[in-house]
């Protein structure tokens, strides 16, 4: 089966647990994994950093103040550091200065605590990409369908500066549990395209070029050369990524823009643009709360979720996978 196979024979979008069901428990915790499949998700999506002794543990950040209750924590004061990170100026803790042993110490908490229910804080370890691995066989076995792993590889131009590259590791591990091919339920997913080109070297399984956006054109340069995030959706671009991937994660904002007071404006065609390159669009990211929604969604984030199926959208990244699998389920 190849991956434009699987576009046309899919039963319907998949559903992606984004950060697990993290909506509803702390993201990035076993717990908020299994939530996820619970309420329906195809895929769990890790993102993936590194600790001091290069193992791979799911968090958004290697900064972790925002996420564990390490600031909170006596012995680890003097852990504190401030370093660059992809160019930014970032204070606090971080899983490369933290054995695997002394991270699994730490507790995880709610990333929104103004938001979101804080009563699962201090329940949850961090775990290991291996842990996330073993929970979707684990499950895939009781709940009778094979849940994947959408592992994302978090500033890896960083982590080979100090010599714990992400690549390598992460395909060892893929492969002792035996995803190694395009069609074993596993992709890989990353901003960074030399990341992606290096990972094209070491596996098969898919890769997804995940694209930035708010929807409104700014300023980044590629090889030097100024450039807006839309114009990475352009045809020419697409046919590009399609040298190393199999797909592209845009934000949702790429898909269909929003004014500056956050009305939605008509939709790009991206979607299209990037079947016609023979790509799977994988969009992020879905969240209930009116907080994150456009006015037009508000009160009835279902709405959203329409509208991205009717456009065509192969799978998204949600927060609230129960709402996606419902959604889905309809169309
Ligand atoms: O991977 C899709 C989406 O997760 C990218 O954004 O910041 O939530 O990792 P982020
Ligand atoms: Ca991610």
């Amino acid at each position: 089966i190849s991956i434009s196979d699987f576009v046309s024979t899919a039963p319907r979008p998949l559903i992606i647990g984004h950060r697990g069901a993290s909506g509803l428990r702390p993201e990035h915790t076993l717990a908020a994994y299994e939530l996820a499949i619970d309420q329906g998700a195809d895929y769990i999506e890790p993102d993936i950093v590194a600790t001091k002794d290069g193992v791979l543990v799911a968090r958004h950040e290697n900064e972790i103040s925002g996420t564990t209750d390490v600031a909170d924590r006596p012995e680890f004061a003097n852990r504190e550091a401030t370093k660059i990170i992809d160019g930014v100026e970032v204070t606090g803790w971080f899983t490369e200065d933290f054995t695997l042993a002394e991270l699994k110490t730490l507790r995880a908490k709610e990333r929104l605590p103004e938001l979101r229910s804080t009563e699962y804080d201090g329940l949850y370890e961090v775990p290991t990409l291996q842990e996330v691995i073993d929970l979707a066989q684990r499950k895939s076995a009781e709940v009778g369908r094979t849940i994947g792993i959408y592992p994302e590889t978090k500033h890896p131009t960083y982590f080979d500066s100090i010599g714990l590259s992400l690549e390598e590791p992460l395909v060892e591990v893929l492969d002792a549990n035996g995803y190694s091919d395009r069609n074993d339920p596993v992709f890989i997913q990353s901003f960074e395209t030399a990341n992606l080109q290096k990972l094209d070297e070491l596996t098969n399984v898919p890769l997804i070029q995940l694209l930035g956006g708010s929807g409104q054109p700014y300023d980044f340069t590629v090889s030097g050369d100024p450039r807006t995030y839309l114009d990475l959706t352009t045809p020419d671009e697409l046919t590009n990524i399609a040298t190393y991937a199999d797909g592209i994660g845009p934000s949702k904002r790429l898909i269909v823009p929003v004014d500056e007071e956050g009305r939605l404006q008509p939709p790009t065609s991206l979607i299209d643009d990037a079947h016609a390159a023979g790509f799977l669009v994988h969009a992020y990211t879905f969240r209930n709360e009116d907080f994150f929604l456009a006015p037009d969604y508000q009160g009835n984030p279902e709405l959203e979720y329409e509208q991205f199926f009717s456009l065509g959208l192969d799978g998204l990244f949600t927060d609230f996978p129960g709402t996606g699998f419902e959604v889905a389920n309809r169309l």
